[in-house]
């Protein structure tokens, strides 16, 4: 633990060195929650918040799209949008619901809220991946998409690891998440119901991800920029 927190003063010393650059330091070290010694470990949880919120971007942004196809192959003239879309699995979770009930919220909880939701995904994810492959002419658009959030989203979950282990180094959540058991419903032999899985699932995917990538903003903000954004 001592020679960390002495190559992380070491560290800040080079970096001091190298770009002459004392507003980063000081900067970093006016912040609240680093142990204190560790200087620049602001640095890097500001890169680590910095792809998180690339990543939940742009799975965002793939989770519009496939359900975008997805609604435009499947779902045109079968009346999905009049049925009530049930619940997503993740309901339980309880997240907030907007920007100022996120704000409410403290920042490690919320922290804890996201790592939970993400990893209440990775199965739903690998299953949709599997199931859409087995449908006959597999839409590309779809399969691609499935494959690239399932791979992405277990990148965010280790990026938001990390950041969970610079802000409260020690807490260690890998319990409580929402468990999946939409398979059977991906399964059935009537194709409305099936599709209506489908189309339920990847609204729940989308609606997740525009909350993540919300929150993730929002936790950006609060923690690296001590709410000045
Ligand atoms: C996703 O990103 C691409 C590339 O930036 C963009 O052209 C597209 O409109 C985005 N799609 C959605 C649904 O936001």
């Amino acid at each position: 633990m001592d020679n960390k927190v002495s190559s992380m003063k070491g560290s800040c010393l080079l970096l001091l060195l190298l770009l002459s650059n004392l507003l980063l330091c000081k900067h970093v070290s006016s912040l609240p929650m680093c142990p204190s010694g560790a200087a620049n470990c602001q640095v890097s949880l500001r890169e680590l918040f910095d792809r998180a919120v690339i990543l939940s971007h742009y799975i965002h942004n793939l989770s519009s799209e496939m359900f975008n196809e997805f609604d435009k192959r499947y779902a045109q003239g079968r009346g999905f949008i009049t049925k009530t879309i049930k619940s997503c699995h993740t309901s339980s979770l309880s997240t907030p619901e907007d920007k100022e009930q996120a704000q409410q919220i403290r920042y490690e909880d919320l922290l804890i809220l996201i790592l939970r939701v993400l990893r209440s995904w990775n199965a739903p994810l690998y299953h949709l991946v599997t199931e859409v492959r087995g449908m006959k002419e597999a839409p590309d658009g779809i399969l691609s998409r499935a494959i690239e959030i399932e791979e992405q989203n277990k990148r965010l979950l280790e990026g938001m690891e990390k950041i969970l282990g610079q802000v409260r180094p020690g807490v260690r959540e890998n319990e409580v998440y929402s468990v999946w058991s939409g398979l059977p419903s991906l399964q059935m032999a009537d194709e409305d119901a099936r599709l209506f899985a489908f189309y339920n699932l990847l609204h729940c995917l989308r609606r997740d991800s525009h909350k993540i990538d919300n929150f993730l903003k929002l936790l950006k903000c609060r923690i690296i920029y001590d709410s000045n954004c």
